[in-house]
């Protein structure tokens, strides 16, 4: 800074000895504010970027000042974490009666999505996400959402307008310790008792962390030392839990000591070879238990106390016609049934009402792309109270809201 305007006065004092030709007085002029010109467009980023520094310094700190160890094996009980309130459980993926079983058939979105947070380019700074894997919309106010910000190892929980959200799990580098996460892959929000249930993919765990206020921040290890793949929760707020190594689906009721096998490998095929060997799950309003069969591009359910699984969904190969999925990525299944599909792969979002044959695409699938009308490997959907249809747009590093027409 000093350097250059210590040149311009320079450059200045040079041009007063040229005083008495008119072209060189008009060639001086033009110089001296070239130079300000340049010197104003460099140093306006870095003073920007000055200041930005200072806010993410003080919005990112959440740290942790009570930390609770609590390291579980999967054979100890996990039922002081999975419930100790009595109140109503309340988690975002709590089923709902929204809608007559005739409007939920009816119900159309808007074909343009509305970018609700994110779309800055791929980084993690506080308004950027990098691959976002899951969205759930707070069940007490359809503003608030939270995102699982996969790539960044942690939870923003971003209001709707905001230009940034805020981190609160992770966030704190890619490792193994308690503060810190490494690629999850699942989020449940429980507001009964204002805590997050994370898969911790890479670590091999599912941590609870509790998101009451910024001054107390508490992690707390639920499971371990097994293949965590995907989290769910029942009405009455028992957990689920998908291992891809062993192919199975566990429940963990209030005061378990072992979880329950509900599903087995038995259908489930071989994931190995995907780039996440995921298994993703969904339980309905009555205990039926879904998950995605990647492998085969599929959904099946197991209906309380099935032992065989059925296919409700896809199953046809992958491709992209309406009988067929591409690796679907994640599922929701409304009231009455019906199913919302994450089909990753044919860049869309597909509706298989219950008992259909064939789905429908409700969002996307106008190929690949970053239009409004368009998805890049969705990875999640989920709703609001007014039916309104959120995705993680994974490649576009976005979330999208696309608005429902008739309610
Ligand atoms: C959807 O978005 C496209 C691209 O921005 C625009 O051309 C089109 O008019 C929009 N359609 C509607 C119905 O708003
Ligand atoms: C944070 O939560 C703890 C435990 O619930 C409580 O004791 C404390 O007063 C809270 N702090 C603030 C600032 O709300
Ligand atoms: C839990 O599983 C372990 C290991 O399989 C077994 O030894 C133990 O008896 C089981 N506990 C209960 C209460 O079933
Ligand atoms: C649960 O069962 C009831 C009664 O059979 C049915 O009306 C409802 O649609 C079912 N829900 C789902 C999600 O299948």
């Amino acid at each position: 800074m000093i350097n250059r305007e210590h040149r311009m006065i320079l450059s200045h004092s040079r041009c007063q000895q040229y005083r008495n030709g008119k072209f060189f007085r008009n060639l001086c002029f033009a110089t001296v504010v070239i130079l300000l010109m340049v010197a104003t467009i460099i140093c306006t980023p870095i003073f920007i970027k000055k200041l930005k520094g200072v806010e993410v310094a003080t919005l990112v700190t959440i740290t942790p000042t009570t930390t609770t160890v609590m390291k579980r094996e999967l054979t100890t009980p996990p039922s002081a974490s999975i419930s100790s309130s009595t109140t109503t459980r309340r988690t975002t993926q709590s089923i709902t009666k929204t809608a007559t079983k005739e409007d939920a058939i009816r119900r159309r979105w808007t074909q343009n999505g509305t970018t609700v947070a994110g779309e800055n380019g791929q980084g993690n700074r506080l308004n950027q996400l990098n691959n976002p894997s899951r969205i759930r919309i707070d069940v007490d106010d359809d503003q608030i959402m939270y995102i699982l910000d996969r790539n960044n190892h942690r939870v923003v929980r971003w209001k709707q307008g905001e230009q940034e959200g805020e981190v609160v799990a992770g966030g704190n580098g890619i490792g193994s310790q308690l503060h810190q996460l490494n690629l999850p892959t699942d989020l449940i929000v429980e507001k009964s008792s204002n805590s997050l249930l994370i898969c911790d993919y890479k670590n091999k765990r599912v941590i609870r962390w509790f998101i009451r206020n910024k001054t107390n921040v508490q992690q707390q290890i639920i499971l371990s030392n097994f293949d965590c793949s995907s989290l769910a929760m029942d009405v009455d707020g028992n957990m689920y839990v998908s291992d891809h190594r062993k192919r199975e689906i566990k429940r963990w009721r209030k005061g378990d000591t072992n979880g329950t096998v509900v599903a087995n490998g038995n259908g489930l095929g071989d994931q190995s070879n995907e780039r996440f060997p995921l298994i993703p799950i969904f339980i309905d309003g009555n205990h039926s238990v879904y998950a995605v069969d990647n492998y085969n591009h599929r959904i099946l359910k197991w209906t309380k106390y099935a032992k065989e699984a059925i296919v409700v969904a896809g199953g046809h190969g992958r491709g992209d016609s309406l009988s067929q999925l591409a690796v679907p990525s994640e599922l929701y299944v409304d009231y009455h049934g019906n199913i919302y599909l994450a089909d990753e792969w044919n860049y869309r979002i597909v509706r298989w009402l219950n008992g259909a044959k064939e789905g429908s695409v409700i969002a996307g699938g106008n190929r690949q792309g970053r239009a409004p009308n368009q998805l890049n490997l969705p990875s999640s959907v989920a709703f609001d109270r007014q039916g309104n249809l959120y995705v993680a747009d994974s490649g576009n590093h976005r979330i999208q809201r696309f608005d429902v027409i008739n309610h």
